[in-house]
């Protein structure tokens, strides 16, 4: 789908990934970006350097907060499903049921509220969705365990809508990021993309309409390994377990 004159919208717009689709989706041309974050005041800033940007208070895991959204913004033609949490914590840690509540609540159960109410306007439109997956959602990284299982369901709804909303025309693109340096990673040692590499190589994929967007070194590596060898990679994944 080609960027320039569309309208988009993205969630988590605030910071990290999110706010770096912003700026790169003006640059692309964009007609009109609706910027959507939990509170106003976080996005308002946008809206003040760029008068195609328009802030939406959206909280994905509220029903009532996702309907006003898709009510308010009908003329959208993609939507970049990108809100995402990580409690960076494994399936035995001590508060690991809660962590993994919370992050199906707003890794999938989100992304699927927010697919379910703007299908109907993309569909009108020949639209497109893009989820922000990770690449920790193809093989579990141990360490991120509870979040890695999120991710996995976001995949599976990723593969789900596509194969639904295609005979309506909609396209459905996953993007999964290896480590992207973001409060998301803060504090974790490790090699990271940039947010603004990231964003070129998401925005090049969508204007292509790739399926499955690998957007940094550590991505590609991982799903070219994944072809060839995946029970090798699940190992290394969980040798990363600290001893
Ligand atoms: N950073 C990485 O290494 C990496 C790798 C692969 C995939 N990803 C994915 O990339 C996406 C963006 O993450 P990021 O790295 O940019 O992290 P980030 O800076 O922490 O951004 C996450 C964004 O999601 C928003 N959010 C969280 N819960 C929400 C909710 N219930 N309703 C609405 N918005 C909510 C946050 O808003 P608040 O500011 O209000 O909390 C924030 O704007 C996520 O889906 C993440 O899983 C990240």
């Amino acid at each position: 789908m080609e960027i320039a004159g569309k309208t988009v919208l993205v969630t988590g717009a605030n910071g990290g990934i999110g706010r770096a689709l912003v700026e790169g989706l003006l640059k692309k041309g964009a007609a009109k970006v609706y910027a959507a974050a939990r509170t106003i005041e976080a996005v308002a800033e946008l809206s003040k350097i760029d008068k195609r940007v328009a802030a939406v208070r959206l909280e994905v895991t509220h029903a009532t907060s996702v309907a006003a959204a898709a009510e308010h913004c009908p003329e959208v033609d993609l939507v970049i499903n990108n809100a995402g949490i990580n409690r960076c914590a494994g399936f035995m840690a001590e508060n690991a049921m809660e962590n993994a509540r919370q992050e199906i609540k707003v890794n999938y159960l989100g992304t699927l509220a927010m697919c379910r109410a703007f299908a109907p306007a993309l569909i009108e439109r020949k639209g497109c969705i893009v989820n922000v997956c990770s690449v920790i959602g193809l093989v579990n990284l141990p360490v991120n365990g509870t979040y890695s299982a999120s991710k996995a369901a976001g995949h599976s709804l990723l593969q789900g809508i596509r194969a639904e909303l295609a005979p309506h025309g909609v396209k459905v693109l996953g993007i999964y990021p290896g480590p992207v340096d973001t409060r998301m990673t803060s504090g974790q040692e490790m090699p990271k993309a940039t947010t603004e590499e990231v964003v070129q190589a998401i925005l090049e994929g969508i204007e292509k309409e790739q399926e499955e967007i690998y957007p940094d070194a550590m991505s590609k590596e991982v799903s070219a390994a994944l072809l060839q060898a995946p029970k090798e990679v699940e190992r290394q994944f969980s040798a990363m377990i600290p001893a």
